[in-house]
């Protein structure tokens, strides 16, 4: 079945992504900058207020020494009492103060900075006029040294203060105007801001959205692909196993079969020619043996020799003890049949006396086993000790292999020759578990467990 591939989309998560998240970082530097410039122009306007509303105070503080000045001087000439010069005497002082702040202000407009310098003199020459009054008396002068009357002076001196407060409130007026005006384009673009930023919001959301669900339909595709391979594997694997097992019985049934053939229609030949040959030799007269004796010998022995590797053949293809006296005795003399290797002595041997009855092919699966294991210890192992042990656990049966040798590790040679894997086919048969434990340079330890047939 064809995988079934995600319908073909313009929808590119990655790519809008970045782009959704570039333009939030755009938005992010704009907000950021503009709160920054609305803070520094607030400030900067608020510092502007400040500075004129000082000079509001500063000019009303002018008009208030003046005026003090001039009641101080009027009280003075009226009872010659000293205490009332002191605004005379300490204004002066605190004007040339205040004029000097002013003067230190910033004035943009030139008329301003005109009426400034003219208060100034104005102010100079009211002092003169205060200062012939308080010497000569109220009608000691009329006229300052510039030619102006008392009055005049303090009316004109009054004028452009109130024009220069005109002024300045006007400029407050500006600026609080100009305030407003900023803050409403600073309203204007934060409401702007804030609409792009959530707009922003829900495009990520949606995208994010998107791709979970392009996350979650892919997971949901591999994941049934993954099942049906799954299912394919294990139908494949049941199927294999089931060949392995059906060629393996039918194997040991061949083996069976031979061996049943070569021992009772081979070996009943065999031994009928070997006793015809020798009644033959026991009934033909001496002399008449005599020039054949040499090869009638070597007929005799060829009939050994055959009849003998037949017994091998036999034995080979069906462990002869098995049938007769069980699995035990078969082990036995397996490990009997000589030393392992080169290297080695006699197959340590640790079975039990009592083992209930096993079925056939039971027995013929652990004598095979063994059989396998012991063959791999004196083609592979050089080992110097070897130990075959069977045991009963409970209701399994173990069946253990051990040699002190050169050891391996089975997860590099596991698919290399086919010993090791015919030892875990026959184990998966009787339904128990295989043990391969190699460790190199130490040795080998092979554990078949399996369960106890069920008694019928
Ligand atoms: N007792 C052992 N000691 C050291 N190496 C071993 C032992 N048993 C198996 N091996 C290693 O594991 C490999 C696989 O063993 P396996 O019996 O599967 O194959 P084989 O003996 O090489 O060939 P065959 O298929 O004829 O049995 C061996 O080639 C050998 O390298
Ligand atoms: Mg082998």
């Amino acid at each position: 079945m064809p995988l079934s591939s995600p319908q073909p989309s313009r929808f590119r998560p990655g790519k809008l992504l970045g782009l959704l998240l570039m333009l939030g970082f755009g938005l992010g530097l704009a907000w950021l900058a503009a709160s920054q410039w609305q803070s520094a122009s607030s400030r900067e306007a608020l510092e502007k207020l400040r500075a004129q509303s000082s000079r509001l105070y500063h000019f009303d503080a002018l008009l208030l020494h003046v005026l003090d000045a001039e009641s101080g001087t009027r009280g003075y000439m009226l009872t010659q009492n000293p205490v009332y010069l002191t605004p005379y005497q300490d204004g002066r002082t605190e004007i040339e103060r205040t004029l000097k702040l002013l003067r230190e202000g910033n004035w943009a407009d030139a008329d301003e900075q005109r009426m400034l310098e003219l208060l100034g003199t104005l102010i100079e020459d009211r002092w003169s006029l205060l200062k012939l009054d308080i010497e000569h008396g109220p009608n000691g002068n009329t006229e300052s040294p510039a030619g102006g009357t008392d009055k005049q002076l303090t009316d004109e001196i009054r004028r452009i203060l109130g024009e220069l407060r005109v002024r300045t409130l006007h400029d407050i007026d500006h600026t609080l105007d100009a305030s407003f005006a900023r803050f409403a384009d600073v309203r204007a673009t934060n409401r702007l801001l804030g609409a792009g930023i959530l707009a922003l919001l829900l495009a990520l959301a949606i995208v994010l959205y998107r791709q979970d669900k392009l996350r979650r339909r892919l997971a949901g595709i591999l994941h049934s692909e993954n099942e049906r391979l799954k299912t394919e594997v294990d139908a494949r694997t049941t199927e294999l196993t089931s060949l392995a097992t059906y060629l393996t019985r039918t194997r040991e049934a061949e083996q069976a079969r031979l061996a049943r053939e070569l021992h009772d229609e081979l070996g009943a030949l065999m031994t009928a020619a070997k006793l015809d040959a020798g009644w033959i030799g026991r009934k033909l007269p001496a002399e008449v043996m005599a020039p054949l004796r040499t090869r009638f010998d070597r007929l005799i022995d060829t009939l050994n020799q055959v009849i003998s590797i037949k017994r091998r053949v036999v034995d080979d293809l069906r462990p002869p003890l098995l049938s007769d006296l069980g699995l035990v005795e078969a082990l036995r003399s397996l490990a009997q049949s000589g030393g392992v290797g080169e290297h080695d002595g006699p197959v340590e041997l640790a079975l039990p006396d009592d083992l209930p009855n096993l079925p056939e092919d039971f027995s013929l699966a652990l004598f095979r086993i063994a059989q396998e294991a012991l063959t791999n210890v004196r083609r592979h192992a050089q080992a110097t000790r070897t130990r075959l042990a069977l045991h009963r656990a409970d209701k399994l049966i173990v069946l253990q292999i051990e040699d002190n040798g050169i050891g391996f590790d089975p997860e590099t040679s596991r698919h290399r020759r086919h010993g090791l894997s015919g030892m875990a086919h026959r184990v998966q048969m009787l339904g128990g578990q295989l043990e391969v434990l190699g460790v190199p340079g130490k040795g080998t330890v092979i554990t078949a467990r399996v369960p106890l047939p069920e008694a019928d």
